[in-house]
């Protein structure tokens, strides 16, 4: 990522993204149709089978939580998430209501997380990164780094550059309108995440980029390589 996409202003502050994905509510779901196989690849290469805690930043309407909770988690796993829009954990808590093991946050946009070091065994961010700067996307990474236990696993997607010729006309069309006016494109552009993976701190176990309806699509599976011990 050059210094032209980190002075970028396009970026929506905590306010508009509240206002945004308030408005955008369940219409969110209907994103499944280009999220669905890349969230199933993270789904898969997450090891969630094996995962006592999960964290996810960017709930919206809930579908990976009850998904994770109802058919991969271990029964008593726990399952933590924090959405920036009231709008959004409304739905998610319809969605979930009846899980026990779950606790949906409602956050001030924060990403300094209220959470001690280590507590947790997969962060989980989907199509979120996407939407944050650059330095926020180091800070989110960084706080993953903290929450993860040893061994822990970072499982993101996000909208990145076109992999075939009309996904790569889509990105620079996708790019045009977010600097014009993000809040038309849910405040995303696409990234290429693996740019912003410090690799002392992370080894990558599963990368790749899919293209459905030409969006291009890429999901990281990452596991936090600094022992805990040698973190405290
Ligand atoms: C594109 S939606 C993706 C929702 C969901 N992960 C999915 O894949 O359908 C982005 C979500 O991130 C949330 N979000 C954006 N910035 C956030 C922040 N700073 N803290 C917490 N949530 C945030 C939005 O409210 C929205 O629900």
């Amino acid at each position: 990522m050059n210094q032209t996409e980190r002075s970028r202003s396009s970026y929506l502050t905590v306010a508009q993204t509240r206002r945004v994905y308030d408005r955008i509510g369940r219409i969110q779901d209907l994103q499944a149709f280009y999220e669905h196989r890349a969230v199933a690849r993270l789904v898969a290469c997450g090891d969630f089978e094996h995962a006592g805690s999960v964290f996810e930043l960017g709930y919206g309407t809930g579908a990976l939580a009850k998904r994770l909770l109802t058919r991969h988690l271990p029964v008593d796993a726990r399952y933590t998430g924090v959405d920036v829009s009231p709008r959004m954990h409304e739905l998610a808590r319809r969605r979930l209501q009846g899980i026990s093991r779950s606790e949906l946050l409602v956050s001030d946009g924060s990403l300094r997380f209220p959470f001690g070091d280590a507590v947790f065994d997969r962060f989980v961010a989907a199509y979120v990164l996407d939407l944050l700067s650059p330095d926020h996307i180091d800070l989110v990474l960084a706080e993953a780094h903290r929450l993860l236990a040893g061994g822990g696993l970072l499982c993101l997607a996000n909208l990145t550059e076109g992999a075939t010729r009309p996904a790569r006309l889509l990105t620079r069309i996708w790019r045009t309108l977010w600097s014009l006016h993000p809040a038309l494109v849910g405040g995303c552009r696409p990234i290429t995440i693996t740019d912003y993976l410090d690799r002392m701190s992370w080894s990558i176990r599963h990368h790749t980029r899919g293209t459905t309806l030409a969006i291009t699509s890429e999901v990281v599976v990452a596991i936090n390589s600094t022992p805990a011990d040698a973190r405290r």
